[in-house]
């Protein structure tokens, strides 16, 4: 077991979580190797011909992008920094996939220098991607992005296929789209490419939005454009709350076989592709936050040294994280707390009405399943460094990212000669 209780405290791949603790102070993110292994296998068995692109923004620790390349992996990059980071990791450029609504002309440049294939998102950047091509005299595979409306039920925030979402080519126009592309120089259109939402738990609107592309891969096949993958971006949902999640099993069983029938009536060739983040990645880490005080005003609150500086998920999207008192696991709940981080901002709350035993100052609220979009997410707002990042494998603790000082707060920052005077 990943995550387990010894004696009433939680523990980590076999060691307790004061031993890391000890080492780092808290807060700090503890990511469980085991687990992160199981959710990988998971993804190989449920799809063992399909090529995976892990979404590199649902967290892009390096030892983590590391051991994600190192299962055969490619790479989902929606940024040059993101680029960066997964060649450093090892993703080879042939299975990295770089998407993005709004990419900069250099980042366009980066990316046909490093050899991989775009998501192309508006015509503007098909035109750019064809001129920066020939410029260098590359050959780029492009798959549009496009926009299939349909709408996963999630968080509006999260939810990326409606008609409105700023993302994609509307359906009735990728075709033109395509067009264009078989007319320029140095792109080749081998793909198309959606991506509906996160923290999807029903299989069905990615049936939808498959059965949609598809319907657009046979027009484009009249029209003598044979592509070679569909890659129906990431999504499914993980077990925040006790209500389930979407397993890569049963994600797999509802989308394969309708990609097999429609594969063999239509195009033999053509290939799937996936991009999931946070199922690979969200169950495999836990925030601990130490208690500075417990206060009992209108609410109880437990004021931690953890916040939306370093987990904004809670107060972003109205998330849910279960939360556990790290020392005293053992202990039955006994009142309602209010888990509060330390940022000057109403909104600073992690975990809302949570019965849990009793807290004192000096115990650690562990936050479970915040692997995925947590600390990639942080900020160093009020004045904050980003605390450490920890990996555990077989009894053994490796910190994967020191715990920034003040320096780090100071950063690039300069102050004008003139101020001096
Ligand atoms: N592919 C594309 C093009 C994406 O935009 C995303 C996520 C993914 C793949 C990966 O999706 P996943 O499998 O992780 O659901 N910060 C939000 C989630 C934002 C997701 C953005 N796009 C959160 O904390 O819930």
């Amino acid at each position: 077991m990943a995550f387990s209780v010894e004696n009433g405290i939680l523990t980590i791949d076999g060691v307790r979580f004061d031993e890391i603790t000890r080492i780092t102070g808290t807060p700090v993110y503890v990511t469980s190797y085991n687990k992160l292994k199981e959710n990988i296998e998971a993804y190989k068995k449920a799809f063992p011909k399909q090529k995976i692109l892990y979404a590199v923004k649902a967290n892009f620790n390096l030892a983590i992008l590391k051991i994600i390349s190192k299962e055969g992996f490619g790479a989902d990059v929606f940024s040059a920094g993101e680029l960066y980071l997964a060649l450093l990791a090892g993703f080879p450029p042939e299975k990295i996939l770089f998407n993005g609504n709004s990419k900069s002309d250099w980042e366009i440049e980066m990316g046909i220098k490093a050899g991989v294939s775009f998501s192309v998102d508006s015509l503007d950047e098909l035109y750019a991607i064809s001129e920066v091509a020939s410029k260098f005299g590359k050959e780029v595979t492009i798959a549009f992005r496009v926009n299939p409306d349909v709408s996963p039920e999630t968080h509006p925030k999260i939810s990326t296929g409606l008609k409105t979402s700023k993302f994609g080519i509307p359906k009735d126009e990728v075709i033109e789209a395509y067009r264009k592309a078989v007319e320029l120089p140095n792109v080749i259109p081998k793909g198309i490419h959606c991506h509906i939402g996160s923290q999807i738990l029903d299989a069905s609107p990615f049936v939808e939005a498959l059965n949609k592309i598809f319907d657009l891969v046979a027009e484009l096949k009249e029209e003598g454009i044979n592509l070679e993958f569909i890659d129906l971006g990431g999504g499914p949902g993980i077990d925040y709350d006790g209500k389930g999640a979407l397993t890569p099993e049963e994600f797999s069983k509802a989308i394969l076989p309708v990609f097999e029938e429609k594969k063999a009536k239509m195009n033999p060739d053509i290939e799937l592709e996936l991009e999931p983040g946070r199922s690979i990645v969200g169950n495999t880490t836990v925030l601990l936050a130490g208690v500075n005080s417990v206060k009992r005003a209108y609410k109880n609150f437990v004021n931690v040294d953890a916040g939306f500086n370093l987990l904004i998920r809670p107060a972003m999207y109205g998330s849910y994280h279960r939360v556990a008192v790290a020392n005293k696991m053992d202990r039955e709940g006994e009142e309602t707390y209010t888990v509060a981080g330390p940022i000057c901002e109403s909104g600073d709350i992690l975990a809302e009405d949570r019965k849990l035993p009793k807290v004192e100052k000096g115990d650690v609220i562990a936050i479970f399943d915040a692997g995925a979009y947590g600390f990639v997410m942080s900020s160093q707002y009020n004045g904050r460094p980003r605390c450490a990042e920890v990996l555990v494998k077989d009894g053994e603790i490796h910190v994967i990212r020191e715990k920034e000082d003040f320096n780090d707060i100071v950063g690039k920052q300069k102050i004008p000669e003139f101020l001096f005077e």
